[in-house]
């Protein structure tokens, strides 16, 4: 049996995507290993969204081929190798094959041929139309979360952004077989669903299931309705693109106790100008009236965003309004990224004016101020009581137990094997800038 090491980098789609090539491979007869030393075969599911991530995989690349012995096969799949395709195999010359974003389902293919004797196989086709969207029990990434697609790819063009052309055009997976997912996961013992997608709320299916009812602005949030049917205990979806977010969502999460507490709404600029350059079809005014609905619901909703310091042209004035938007949004969190230029998309052409010293000083002045913002709102938890979902045991003490509450954030506390698994109420006692601790 030949042993498979399989490394992950990027988003939670990589990660859903790396479970079930893992689960095509045990099914071919492949074992899969945490070992790579005594792998027979290494892949990489890669990234690109940032230069870094991409950089990783080289490194990675050349330390495999200097310290694992036994000459495994190495192969490239994912966002850099739909990106970059041929010319992958003369950047790294320890890559045996690459395997684009959609052909992934064909893992074993690629193997057998290499193992066969091809040198260089590439395979940059279009998913099967049969493709399985399922994982295996035994390659989830945990035994009690799990990760549903509902739709791929991205058609939205923001200047910055490599997604839609390593990933391809949105394309929305049939409303049924969602729902059918649903239910084989929760009579599987899953406790918790993330519905994930690059847009989550452009979710709209080709009608080729009489489901008419999922047509329109609101296909999105009737999807979270049906799926709130399935009475699976916890559902939370991610990530939301501003533009189609439609305000009938806010409605459906009060509606359903069951649909989490939590929006990731990703808003990248507090400047509509650099907004408009970004190319994001919404402006700070028309985002902010979203999270003024989000903030006005009857249940306490978190709010989670993204944005992007030193975008090409982005003056201090337009870096001042970022500021003073996350101070009016009081984001829960808030992954802040220094813009990072992506060969091939449009702004890449755009000259860069802001210097690296600055986008990093602008990250440490935005970081230090969510900060202060985070903490004060994790502060309010204090002596309130939540719902955890117990996953893990903490790597730093094995008394501590670990999870998430239904607003998404980390809750650690004191707890027993028991617990695991199972949804429990957790009495806040103390907060820290990313982390709640309580006791049950
Ligand atoms: N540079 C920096 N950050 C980026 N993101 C996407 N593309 C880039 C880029 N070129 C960020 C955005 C997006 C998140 C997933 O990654 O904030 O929401
Ligand atoms: Fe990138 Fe924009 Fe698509 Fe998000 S919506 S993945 S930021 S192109």
């Amino acid at each position: 049996m030949k042993k498979v090491y399989l490394e992950t980098f990027g988003c939670q789609m990589n990660v859903s995507d790396s479970e079930r090539i893992a689960s095509v491979l045990e099914s071919d007869g492949f074992k899969m290993t945490v070992d790579e030393n005594s792998a027979d075969v290494i892949l990489f599911n890669t990234c690109s969204v940032r230069e870094k991530a991409e950089h990783k995989l080289y490194t990675r690349i050349g330390q495999i081929r200097k310290f694992v012995s036994g000459n495994p096969v190495v192969g490239v799949l994912g966002c850099v190798a739909q990106l970059e395709g041929e010319t992958l195999f003369k950047k790294s010359e320890g890559i045996d094959f690459v395997l684009g974003t959609q052909a992934v389902g064909r893992v074993s293919k690629a193997i057998d041929n290499v193992f066969d004797g091809q040198k260089h196989y590439i395979d940059l086709g279009k998913r099967e139309e049969d493709y399985d969207w399922t994982v295996a029990e035994s390659q989830r990434h945990s035994p009690y979360v799990a990760f549903v697609p509902i739709i791929e790819g991205c058609n939205k063009f923001c200047t910055y952004c490599i997604v839609p052309f390593s990933r391809g055009r949105e394309k929305s997976l049939p409303a049924t077989d969602i729902i059918r997912h649903i239910l084989e996961l929760r009579h599987q013992g899953i406790r918790e669903v993330h519905l994930i997608g690059q847009n989550v709320n452009s979710y709209r299916p080709i009608d080729n299931s009489g489901l008419e009812k999922f047509r329109g602005a609101t296909a999105f949030s009737k999807l979270l309705r049906a799926v709130a049917q399935t009475g699976m205990e916890r559902i939370k979806f991610a990530t939301s693109f501003p533009r189609d977010f439609h305000t009938d969502i806010v409605e459906a999460i009060n509606e359903n106790e069951n649909l989490c507490n939590w929006v990731h709404l990703p808003v990248q600029s507090g400047s509509s100008e650099v907004l408009r350059a970004m190319r994001r079809g919404h402006t700070v005014e028309s985002y902010l009236k979203k999270v003024d609905t989000i903030r006005n619901s009857s249940r306490q909703l978190s709010l989670t965003t993204d944005i992007i310091v030193g975008f090409p042209g982005e003056t201090k004035k337009n870096f001042q309004d970022t500021l003073k938007m996350v101070e009016y949004c009081r984001f829960d969190s808030s992954y802040i990224f220094k813009y990072s230029p992506r060969p091939g998309t449009p702004a890449f052409e755009i000259a860069d004016n802001v210097t690296l010293d600055e986008k990093k000083e602008r990250f440490i002045e935005l970081d230090d101020l969510q900060k202060i913002i985070q903490q004060e709102i994790f502060k309010s938890y204090i002596n309130r009581t939540v719902n955890v979902l117990v996953e893990k045991i903490s790597v730093k003490d094995s008394s501590q137990y670990s999870g998430h509450s239904t607003c998404h954030k980390v809750v650690n506390f004191k707890g027993s094997k028991d617990f695991l698994g199972k949804v429990v109420e957790v009495k806040i006692t103390e907060a820290k800038v990313n982390t709640l601790y309580g006791t049950v």
